[in-house]
């Protein structure tokens, strides 16, 4: 099957005909859909096709239990309205690119596996790469099992309700050990191919980045009835917040977002008791980060002190800057150059990914499309269908020069 049709077999799946978008939330119908897509692929291709003990998914050409593979894949699951190429590119790229090895008549001497990973954009559940963070022992079972989506079904339950065992979860060491180097292609979130006129490029780094919520608790009131003075509102300590993250970021050259928020009771006619907003904040470096994130919650604290606001922060997720492994990606230059003769643009970058996860682990590299616009987390997310076909060339030249040596 080539790239287009596997494109336009996937496009429709869990995207909103409202927005344009895509809904894709972790153990969702959209998710079981994206899943049984997979499974289809790696069967049509005579893959071994399995589940590991977190719920992501392989497909094996070769002994999986063989140590040093290659394994290249992204995910399948996306932010709220979020773009087509986010994830599904990388994944969908591994497939057009095993077939055009297998075009090649390339002779595998390690193990090739295609992944996709559960749960990368935390979207459902408010934790980023859950798949890749539990197989690498970076979030432990208990911790997983306390997480709980918006309508209050935690992660166990969710996992439950779509077929798999919440208490199996947990590091998956051995799998690690057999893996000798991860590709991820991703679409670039950003302009910088554009900017170069290059289709594909190379990650150098991923800058540190975390989550922190913010709940301010004043006092539900009348709307009407109650004089400005008599009102302890948490809105207008929020907005001031939401104002000071952005000077923060600005003054610091760093990016710091609040995109998603909660008011209750979230009536138009009354003061609200509870503003629950989430900041995301990401910078090229630590000590930039944690002045930002000081910056605002001191802000924070100022307003809300001054105005009778109760205030509590919680940092519900952090991951430090990522260098990826520098050895992996001069071999990719080097594998991607030598057709070319052109340098490889490489590019750091303030989005998270699995790679950045597993890059504790084994060692890793990314692989980035080019992205007109740079729009990314948004249905205008979009790259060429040549320029697809190019990562999907440069993903095969890559898999051929690691797989095949
Ligand atoms: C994932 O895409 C992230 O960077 O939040
Ligand atoms: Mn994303
Ligand atoms: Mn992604």
């Amino acid at each position: 099957m080539s790239f287009h049709s596997m494109w336009a077999e996937l496009l429709p799946v869990g995207r909103s005909s409202a927005s344009g978008g895509y809904r894709r939330f972790a153990w969702t119908d959209a998710d079981a859909d994206c899943r049984a897509w997979f499974e289809d692929q790696a069967r049509a291709r005579g893959l071994a096709h399995e589940v590991d003990r977190n719920g992501n998914q392989w497909a094996w050409l070769g002994d999986p239990a063989a140590r040093d593979a290659v394994v290249t894949g992204s995910h399948l699951d996306s932010v709220p309205d979020g773009g087509a190429f986010d994830g599904p590119l990388g994944v969908v790229s591994a497939f057009a690119a095993l077939d055009e090895l297998r075009g090649r008549d390339a002779r595998l001497t390690r193990p090739l596996a295609i992944v996709n990973f559960g749960d990368e954009e935390g979207a459902r559940f408010g934790l980023a790469c859950v798949g890749s963070r539990l197989t690498a022992g970076q979030l432990t079972r208990a911790q997983a099992h306390l997480l709980t989506d918006g309508e209050g079904v935690t992660l166990p339950r969710a996992m439950e309700a779509a077929g798999y065992d919440p208490d199996a979860i947990g590091p998956d060491p051995e799998r690690l050990a057999r893996i000798g180097a991860f590709v991820e292609l991703h679409v670039e979130q950003g302009r910088a191919l554009d900017l170069s006129g290059d289709r594909v490029g190379l990650a150098s780094a991923i800058w540190p980045h975390g989550r922190w919520r913010f709940d301010f608790r004043g006092e539900a009131n009348h709307a009407g009835t109650t004089r400005l003075a008599d009102r302890h509102d948490p809105m207008l300590s929020y907005a001031e917040t939401v104002l000071a993250a952005r000077r923060e970021a600005e003054l610091a050259g760093a990016v710091a977002t609040f995109g998603k928020v909660a008011v209750e009771p979230n009536g138009v006619n009354a003061v609200p008791s509870l503003v629950r907003g989430w900041l995301d904040s990401r910078a090229e470096d630590q000590t930039r980060l944690d002045t930002v994130v000081g910056g605002i919650e001191k802000a924070a604290r100022s307003h809300a002190d001054a105005h009778g606001i109760d205030l509590d922060v919680v940092r519900e997720s952090f991951t430090p800057v990522v260098e990826f492994d520098h050895a992996l990606r001069d071999e990719l230059a080097r594998i991607l150059g030598t057709d070319t003769d052109l340098t490889v643009p490489v590019l750091g970058t303030g989005a998270g990914h699995d790679a950045g996860i597993l890059s504790g682990s084994i060692p890793t590299a990314m692989l980035f499309v080019r992205n007109p616009t740079g729009v990314s987390h948004s249905p205008a997310e979009s790259a060429s269908e040549d320029d697809c076909v190019a990562g999907v060339l440069a993903l095969a030249d890559v898999l051929e020069g690691l797989a095949c040596r």
